[in-house]
């Protein structure tokens, strides 16, 4: 089995290295090939997603991901910003269904910044859209605003556009995960105001009669987003666009109170699939061996369970973690006063150690 490992930038590298150690002591035998990506990938090739990188992402069985981003790229064009490797990489490959996991580790609950009654034991999925919406509709541009008070004048503008299809087939993949949950899925739209999502919520009704087991509820975006962190535990699954999945998600993953711990899949049809953290590159702590790896090797885990079909193996990593929370140890950012603090390559070895 051969994994694609594009580290990117800022912490990327680091975080990946502690992931690719711990699939190393697996005894499984696994291809690991390395290529650039986003900033790395721009400087390497003068693009964010370099051919090569494609390629090698496109015939491998998955793909593991650091992460990308850096200020000193904010003034290239857009195309050649380091994000658009990631958007390529969902595109180019396929990966509709984002999956995205917000579990409160019981050891970690002091690091939230809600109240402990309000997230201890919080285990939700959020099920993210993540190829359409007005992330990729067409057209998009800036014009000559063609009516309206502001006519003649230069207008920016997007298209949010979802088709039936692609509504149904994400629906399919957050009812499937819903019933292997708690069988209850939410569908956060804007179905008050956007034609899109009113279409959205029409589909996923539709689509609701094949899973007569679930429990299904629809809820506008806005108050998605209160009761979010009012009452976080109500929710088990939620299933939503690509761009208030993207909203939701940020918020849902702090209200674990530790963006570093939690992993993420992005699954084609068939289960290929790039896995990354759910936090980004961190560039202002790039370097100093203080980053938090576990949510890239929970990730690896992800990789082993749902494309590598290494349950087993996934189970071993996600006790090893659980394991070295227990022990106390803990980078920067999840630490307390009577944690024992380790950087990045100690948590590494740490979990390695704890496969044992
Ligand atoms: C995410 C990120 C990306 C997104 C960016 C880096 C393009 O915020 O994965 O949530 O908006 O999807
Ligand atoms: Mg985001």
């Amino acid at each position: 089995m051969k994994i694609a490992i594009l580290p990117g930038d800022g912490i990327g590298p680091e975080i990946v290295a502690q992931a690719v150690k711990v699939l190393k002591a697996l005894d499984e035998h696994f291809e690991m090939e390395f290529a650039p990506v986003g900033g790395a990938g721009y400087e390497a090739s003068g693009h964010p997603l370099p051919d090569a990188t494609l390629k090698l992402a496109l015939d491998a069985d998955a793909v593991l991901f650091g992460a990308v981003g850096d200020w000193k790229y904010d003034t290239l064009d857009r195309a050649l910003r380091p994000e658009q490797a990631i958007l390529g990489l969902r595109q180019q490959l396929g990966l509709f269904a984002n999956l995205r996991p917000a579990i409160l580790y019981p050891e970690l609950a002091g690091a939230s910044t809600l109240k402990p009654e309000v997230v201890s034991g919080l285990d939700i999925l959020i099920v993210r859209e993540l190829t359409g919406d007005i992330y990729f509709g067409k057209p998009r541009g800036v014009r000559i605003c063609p009516d309206g008070p502001f006519a003649g004048q230069q207008e920016g503008f997007d298209t949010m556009r979802y088709a039936e299809g692609e509504v149904r087939r994400i629906a399919h993949v957050a009812f499937q995960a819903a019933q292997k949950r708690q069988k209850r899925l939410t569908s956060v739209d804007k179905a008050n105001v956007l034609e899109t999502f009113q279409f959205w919520k029409t589909i996923m009704t539709d689509v609701h009669k094949e899973y007569p087991d679930v429990a299904l509820d629809h809820m506008y975006v806005d108050n998605a987003a209160m009761q979010l962190v009012r009452a976080p535990k109500k929710f088990d699954v939620v299933v939503t666009g690509n761009m208030f999945g993207d909203i939701l998600s940020d918020a849902a993953a702090m209200l674990t109170g530790s963006i570093g711990m939690l992993p993420s899949a992005s699954l084609d049809a068939n289960n290929k699939g790039l896995y990354e953290p759910s936090h980004g590159s961190a560039p202002d702590i790039a370097g100093k061996g203080i980053a938090n790896p576990l949510a890239t090797i929970l990730s690896a885990a992800m990789m082993l369970r749902y494309s590598l079909k290494k349950e087993a193996q996934a189970d071993r990593i996600e006790a090893a973690v659980k394991s070295v929370l227990a022990q106390g140890l803990r980078t920067p950012d999840i630490a307390e006063a009577s944690s024992i603090k380790v950087g990045t390559d100690e948590m590494g070895d740490a979990v390695v150690k704890a496969l044992a």
